[in-house]
């Protein structure tokens, strides 16, 4: 089984992402083919800071590693080390409807958000679906808000195999955790770094614990007893077990709970559960050049898988064969 999914290098990673994707990603290596990307051309329809960019992408190349994935095992690249599915994107641009991208959920609720939509916000899908077929996986993690798209690019597939004539792409499937659906930030919507609500992985303690301690609640009296459908119980089962969570929940109907404690065992469960992540992830980050070793190397692997499917499209669309690789260089004799 061949698994692939990215993540956007537009910003410090937090336990939304950690839950709804990085956890998944690191468990799928066991399980297959996993090719994992730092999505930084996607990133450029929000980032518009280059050093952001190239930062953000090495930060969340040592999340990665220090959340263990295993570069012997699973590949991790840089999405503009493979410049090839630029090409692809405008090779599917041509078979997607416009009115395709125009219900686009993100698109629109990033309009509706009075954001200035440019092209590149608007061919987003297109560009995530080339990052997917051109590797032809059988499955992409996402997390529920990228369920849309994956639809999107299972329809290019069709539309382009349909166009030409041929079996180029395999329709590639979702694959998305229920149980964690998605994870609330700290006021109560999606933790999204786009709302400013996040809880980071690796923040600084003290960020850690204002972030914690911000969590909205409701004005209960502490006797009183406690909705759990609610962010800070959320938040709190992330890191219970099953038991545990029914004792919690069962006190917190029973009132006399408060939520200051819960906020405080929270803290202290999340820190705990990064620790171990957060000494691997300095230990790699005194290492930068290995971090680099193991991109170059990704990308290589990547090649060699998506070189035969750009090599097939351009021959089904009547394209020039693909350019040659360059040949090695020579040392100087
Ligand atoms: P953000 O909304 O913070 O910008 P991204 O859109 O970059 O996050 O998402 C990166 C990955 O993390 C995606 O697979 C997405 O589904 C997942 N993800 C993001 N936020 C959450 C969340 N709150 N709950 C679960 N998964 C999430
Ligand atoms: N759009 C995804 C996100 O915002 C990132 C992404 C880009 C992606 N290309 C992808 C995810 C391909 C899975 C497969 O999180």
């Amino acid at each position: 089984m061949r698994i692939l999914s990215g993540i956007q290098t537009s910003g410090t990673l937090h336990i939304g992402n950690y839950f709804g994707a990085l956890r998944q990603h690191v468990a799928l290596q066991d399980q297959g083919e996993a090719i994992y990307f730092l999505a930084d051309y996607h990133s450029m329809t929000s980032v518009r800071d280059a050093d952001a960019r190239r930062g953000f992408a090495r930060e969340m190349a040592l999340d990665y590693l220090a959340c263990g994935l295993d570069p012997a095992r699973a590949i991790l690249y840089r999405q503009s080390d493979l410049p090839e599915t630029c090409e692809l994107a405008w090779i599917l641009s041509t078979v997607t409807p416009m009115g395709l991208l125009q219900r686009a959920h993100s698109f629109k609720d990033k309009v509706a958000q009075g954001l200035q939509p440019d092209h590149g916000l608007f061919a987003y899908p297109v560009l995530m679906a080339a990052d997917i077929l051109q590797v032809n996986p059988d499955g992409v993690p996402v997390g529920q808000d990228q369920k849309q798209h994956l639809e999107m690019a299972r329809d290019m597939a069709q539309r382009f195999n349909h166009t030409y004539g041929v079996e180029v792409f395999r329709l590639p499937e979702p694959l998305i955790e229920e149980a964690v659906a998605v994870v609330p930030g700290t006021d109560g919507r999606k933790m999204s770094k786009a709302y400013g609500n996040t809880i980071e992985m690796f923040a600084a303690n003290k960020a850690t614990k204002k972030a914690v301690m911000g969590i909205v609640t409701d004005s209960t009296p502490v006797e009183a007893p406690k909705k759990t459908d609610t962010p800070v119980f959320q938040l709190w089962s992330l890191f219970a077990s099953e038991p545990e969570r029914e004792e919690m929940f069962e006190r917190a109907r029973a009132g006399g709970l408060g939520y200051g404690d819960v906020k405080k065992d929270l803290l202290a469960r999340l820190q705990a559960y990064f620790e171990p992540m957060r000494e691997r992830r300095e230990a790699l980050a005194a290492r930068p050049d290995e971090v680099e070793d193991v991109l170059a190397d990704g990308v290589r692997r990547a090649r060699v898988i998506a070189e035969p499917v750009f090599a097939a499209v351009r021959e089904a669309a009547g394209l020039g064969a693909p350019p040659r690789a360059e040949p090695k260089k020579r040392g100087r004799s």
